[in-house]
């Protein structure tokens, strides 16, 4: 199916009409003459998602190797369409390979179980991070980057219309069906963080998410996050804390290096970005980014709460 798009650097979008000009040849939205936001509801529309499609395959025929920008919104009932360039990320392929068996490191389950005491702490953590979450005024339009498996993803979509993005395809799926398990939509699209937003959101929360952003590129990422929000609008995290207990029991963190070698069921390992930060380095850098009220608490020993206002 190659052959049907032309790259054009800027246009009319075919579907809307808006005018839309790209910021490079790599553009998957010049690749299929659609505006981002119709790019962005392509999983809900037979020609858009034809023109997605063949914008994909058309670049890459092409020669063009693209970032994991917008590749394909799909409502929660509905398979997401796999943007097939996020593969040369070790992070992505870790998560890919990593997806069924992700919860467990939530569920203290297998190689994460580490006997009562210490699992106990962790729910009564991740009960206290649950009821943090809910009780932020979060609404409208709500941005989640990095979704994995869509743990927080249902509390979300109950607050606002969300929009739950990852790299990974796979991971993803197990969120569509944990949503429509919950009778909830969302809006689930391939889509790499550190892409630059489409259109302003309300809201923008990542989940053990910035952990994996390395110091060097913390204030760049902050950026992104900054971008995505309108005027008064709120970045929400959750993240961990260092504690040797949070991972699976052959895994051997470290709470000075910034990076992590990650070990699945099957013996396969993997090598992260995973960065300790402080809840203070984080208000610091919050602030820099532009970001007013910035909060970042801890719960007894697993996670940070954070929390600002776009300024
Ligand atoms: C630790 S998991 C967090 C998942 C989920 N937010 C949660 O709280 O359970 C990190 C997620 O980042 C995703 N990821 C890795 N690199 C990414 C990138 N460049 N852009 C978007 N997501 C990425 C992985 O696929 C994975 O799902």
């Amino acid at each position: 199916m190659t052959g049907a798009t032309a790259f054009r650097a800027s246009f009319d979008c075919l579907w809307c009409g808006t005018p839309h000009a790209t910021r490079g040849p790599d553009d998957l939205e010049g690749w299929a003459q659609l505006c981002p936001a119709c790019l962005g509801r392509a999983g809900e529309n037979p020609f858009l998602r034809f023109r997605l499609r063949t914008a994909i395959a058309d670049r890459a025929a092409a020669g063009r190797t693209g970032d994991t920008a917008a590749a394909a919104a799909v409502a929660a009932d509905e398979s997401p369409v796999t943007e097939p360039e996020t593969g040369s990320d070790p992070m992505v392929a870790y998560y890919e390979a990593r997806a069924p068996e992700y919860d467990e490191w939530y569920l203290r389950r297998g190689r994460y179980a580490r006997g009562a005491i210490h699992d106990m702490a962790w729910q009564a953590d991740l009960d206290t991070a649950t009821a943090w979450l809910d009780a932020l005024p979060l609404s409208g339009r709500i941005v989640e980057l990095a979704a994995g498996t869509g743990w927080w993803s249902p509390l979300l979509a109950t607050k606002g219309e969300l929009w739950c993005t990852d790299a990974a395809s796979a991971p993803l799926d197990i969120a569509r069906d944990r949503l429509v398990a919950h009778r909830l939509r969302a809006h689930l699209h391939v889509r790499d963080a550190w892409a630059e937003p489409d259109e302003p959101a309300d809201a923008l929360f990542t989940g053990f998410w910035l952990s994996h952003v390395p110091r060097n590129r913390l204030a760049a990422f902050l950026g992104i996050a900054r971008r995505w929000l309108r005027p008064g609008g709120t970045f929400a995290f959750i993240d961990s804390r260092f504690d040797p207990q949070s991972s699976a029991v052959d895994n051997e963190p470290s709470q000075d290096a910034e990076t992590s070698v990650r070990r699945l069921n099957d013996g396969r390992t993997f090598t992260i970005p995973k960065v300790f930060y402080e809840p203070t380095e984080l208000e610091s850098a919050l602030h820099a980014a532009g970001f007013a009220d910035a909060s970042v608490t801890t719960t007894p020993r697993f996670f940070l709460l954070g929390r600002a206002t776009a300024a």
